[in-house]
């Protein structure tokens, strides 16, 4: 499932966000990639470390938290610290396949997380810059991304990606994974697509009896599946 989630930071966090990466210290981005992609990568990174990077990953988190469609179409279980890049001047990455473990070593202690997802959230407007579309291939064919600034996407960490030359401007965006509570795609396609209807029906016709049943289905089938 490949679901954009629009407006996940405000106007007045997007200023934020671009005035501090605007005067931050971007390093090579082959330096965190694995050995296959690194022939492909080229761009920019801000170190996982670096103050900057801390504190505006803290950011994204709390308003991934806030963000309840993030919540159903994720049901995440660990989210890695969000990173992120910069593509200016033809930069660009081949197709690759995320590594399927990630070491989170924020925490002191090197905590693995699956990326059963993968998410960007655009950082650039798209009239600010040429190029940059995300290329994401799967079982729903070729799609090409290219959001507004705020807007994340999220799609299955299987998939083959790749993010096309920068030719002008500056394209900034953060990046992460999230292990799920649910491993496959096509449960976490079900669970969301319950909820969705789910909250539609408590829309309309709220005191309807079966929506009792079928919210205890949802959980039931959550019961069913997580590792949580
Ligand atoms: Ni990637």
């Amino acid at each position: 499932m490949l679901l954009p989630i629009p407006e996940l930071l405000s106007k007045e966090q997007l200023a934020h966000f671009r005035a501090r990466l605007d005067a931050a210290d971007w390093a090579d981005g082959r330096a965190t990639a694995g050995h296959q992609s690194a022939r492909a990568k080229d761009n920019a990174q801000l170190p996982e470390d670096s103050p900057v990077a801390r504190e505006l990953g803290a950011l994204v988190l709390e308003a991934l938290s806030r963000n309840s469609t993030f919540f159903s179409a994720a049901l995440p279980k660990r989210i890695y610290p969000p990173l992120f890049n910069r593509y200016a001047g033809g930069q660009s990455f081949g197709y690759h396949v995320d590594n399927a473990i990630r070491y989170d070593r924020s925490g002191g202690r090197a905590e693995a997380v699956r990326t059963d997802l993968s998410a960007t959230l655009f950082l650039s407007e798209p009239q600010d810059y040429d190029g940059g579309e995300l290329v994401i291939e799967d079982t729903f064919g070729t799609q090409q991304v290219k959001l507004a600034a705020g807007d994340l996407v999220l799609y299955p960490g299987t998939s083959l990606h790749k993010v096309l030359p920068v030719t002008r401007g500056a394209r900034l965006a953060s990046f992460f994974w999230i292990q799920s509570m649910l491993r496959e795609d096509a449960q976490r396609r079900l669970m969301f697509e319950l909820d969705v209807s789910i909250r539609r029906l408590t829309q309309s016709v709220p005191e309807h009896p079966a929506l009792v049943q079928l919210t205890g289905v949802y959980h039931n089938l959550l019961r069913r599946w997580a590792e949580p």
